[in-house]
């Protein structure tokens, strides 16, 4: 894919979003990209609060934030505005916050041509004015420090299912931003295989680690799930009706998938993951029988 492959539309809400012409998806369609990235991922995870809860042994330790499909950077600026918005807050003066978490964020690409097409036509996205540097630098260099010093952007290309494999244990997320394409293109992504990989990575932490993500698929979730992590009905955003949520603690989860999700799993003819015939199928259905979230039911 090259920067060729993208063009700039504007969607049926009226908001200038990027196409891709090859799979023939727009980004964040229809709401925009900077109305999907706050509502879908910086309010829905309350990024800003968790910034604020700094642990008192450990005020220094950043929050890592893992932006999965970096593509234009929406969803990793719309995380660097709310971060930057929370350390002027709490101390206007000299940028600088005491009282709030540094923020790591390590963003996954296998094709950087989005960006570099974003970052060309960045005067159509107001979001990026002032952050073209960043861009640039990310591009250059793979990391970028903001001024304050509290932030640091990360990226590792490559194909995130490979990338991760080579990071186990080096680095473990506390959020994630999960933004591939659709599975209907970008299957490999949503897989089981992908997130069993992504559930050992979490056990590098104590702390409860959140994803967020657009699809609602049955397959999506059963995957999550199988992999061994709990999931939960997301909020609505723009025109989206639900997203989901994920965590590996059932209490962290806002609105879990409940009895009735559960009861219309088990009717389902579509309820496995899209990589089961790489499983054992009655080995699948006896481990979603025994998620200790379904256990009562
Ligand atoms: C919907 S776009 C992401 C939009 C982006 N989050 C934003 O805020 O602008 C999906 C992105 O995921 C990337 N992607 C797809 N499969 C991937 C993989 N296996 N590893 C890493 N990135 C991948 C695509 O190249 C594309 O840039």
């Amino acid at each position: 894919m090259s920067i060729h492959d993208f063009e700039i539309v504007t969607t049926s809400a009226g908001a200038v979003s990027i196409r891709n012409k090859v799979v023939n998806e727009i980004m964040h369609n229809p709401v925009g990209p900077w109305q999907e990235a706050n509502d879908l991922y910086v309010r829905q995870s309350r990024l800003k609060d968790r910034l604020a809860a700094v642990s008192p042994e450990n005020p220094d330790k950043p929050l890592v934030l893992f932006d999965v499909g970096l593509g234009a950077a929406s969803n990793a600026l719309a995380a660097i505005h709310c971060a930057l918005g929370v350390y002027q807050t709490r101390d206007p003066g000299n940028s600088i916050a005491p009282q709030a978490r540094p923020l790591h964020i390590v963003s996954f690409e296998n094709n950087l041509s989005l960006l570099e097409f974003a970052l060309q036509n960045a005067s159509a996205f107001p979001h990026m004015t002032g952050f073209e540097t960043a861009m640039r630098s990310l591009l250059k260099d793979l990391n970028w420090k903001s001024p304050c010093g509290m932030i640091t952007w990360e990226l590792r290309p490559g194909d995130f299912r490979q990338v991760i494999q080579q990071d186990a244990g080096t680095v473990a997320p506390n959020l994630i931003f999960f933004d591939p394409y659709s599975p209907s293109v970008n299957r490999e992504m949503w897989t089981l295989d992908c997130f069993q990989d992504l559930f050992r990575i979490t056990a590098g932490t104590t702390e409860p680690v959140s994803l967020f993500t657009y699809s609602v698929a049955t397959p999506v979730r059963t995957a999550f799930l199988l992999a061994g992590f709990y999931v939960g009905f997301g909020q609505p955003t723009g025109l989206k009706l639900e997203t989901t949520e994920v965590s590996t603690c059932l209490e962290s989860l806002a609105n879990p998938l409940d009895a009735r999700w559960w009861e219309r799993w088990q009717r389902s003819h579509k309820q496995m993951p899209y990589d089961a015939e790489n499983f054992v199928h009655q080995d699948l259905v006896n481990r979603m029988t025994a998620h200790p979230q379904f256990r009562l039911n």
